[in-house]
């Protein structure tokens, strides 16, 4: 289903409140809660809300296991661009997380490692009995994750080439294009796919018509979202101006 908020913040909240009910859920089970997180500039907001559910409603993270979805490939996990930096700055420095939780795929690999780093990632997602719930952005191309125009609906976590519409829209955070690295190591649409539950979101008129692609558009690798399409457990969280394209 597509569910659209009039605005970025209280559908950041709601989106925020579904986490910390699966959070606590776990936690009255005795259990851990799975997640799947991203990065980029649209769960920021959501990231927000979880740390004042954290601090100012006594929201614990003691029981989270986290997976996030990607990272620049090569990329120093201390470098100001690098994905790790990104999810500590804005989550997990802020909650009681354990470190040993956290799971980013790793940037400073030697190429050579990348392909077992790969395979081994995937069996700790699937030894963790899946992901409870898998949090999405959506990049211009379509991507989900970094799963680029020509990914596989089957595909797993894999070393890939980001599309160049990609690397320009993140020349800023790397001063210019040619600052951008090349490759990443992403999850595949295959693992976004065994999540529990999905949660695509997209704020703002910039995103219209992508997620109108997305939504209406025919099934097709030339955009990997689409494939969402054959979930029947993922839910697009918009804002009115990401929904504005819709039909
Ligand atoms: C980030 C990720 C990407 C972003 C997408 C949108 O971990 O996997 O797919 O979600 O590029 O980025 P923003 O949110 O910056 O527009």
């Amino acid at each position: 289903p597509v569910i659209v908020y009039p605005d970025m913040l209280s559908a950041s909240k709601n989106v925020a409140k579904r986490i910390a009910d699966i959070i606590k859920q776990k936690a009255a089970e005795g259990k851990q809660a799975i997640l799947g997180l991203a990065t980029g500039a649209t769960p920021v907001t959501v990231y927000n809300e979880l740390v004042r559910l954290h601090k100012e409603e006594g929201l614990s993270f003691k029981n989270v296991v986290s997976f996030n979805l990607d990272e620049y490939f090569p990329m120093a996990p201390t470098a100001a661009q690098s994905y790790k930096v990104f999810m500590y700055k804005h989550l997990f420095s802020h909650v009681d997380i354990d470190p040993e939780n956290v799971h980013i795929p790793d940037g400073a690999l030697k190429q050579d490692d990348v392909a077992a780093f790969c395979v081994a990632y995937e069996q700790k997602i699937t030894a963790y009995g899946g992901l409870d719930l898998q949090v999405l952005g959506i990049g211009r191309t379509g991507h989900i994750g970094f799963n680029e125009p020509g990914s596989a609906p089957n595909s797993g976590t894999r070393l890939v080439s980001l599309d160049e519409l990609t690397r320009s829209d993140a020349a800023h955070d790397f001063g210019g294009k040619a600052g951008v690295p090349v490759k990443a190591i992403t999850m595949g649409i295959g693992t976004i796919f065994k999540a529990r539950e999905i949660i695509l979101m997209a704020w703002s008129a910039k995103k219209a018509e992508i997620i109108k692609k997305a939504v209406e558009g025919e099934v097709s690798a030339d955009i990997p979202a689409t494939y969402l399409q054959h979930s029947d457990h993922v839910e697009f969280v918009l804002d009115t101006g990401a929904a504005s394209a819709l039909t």
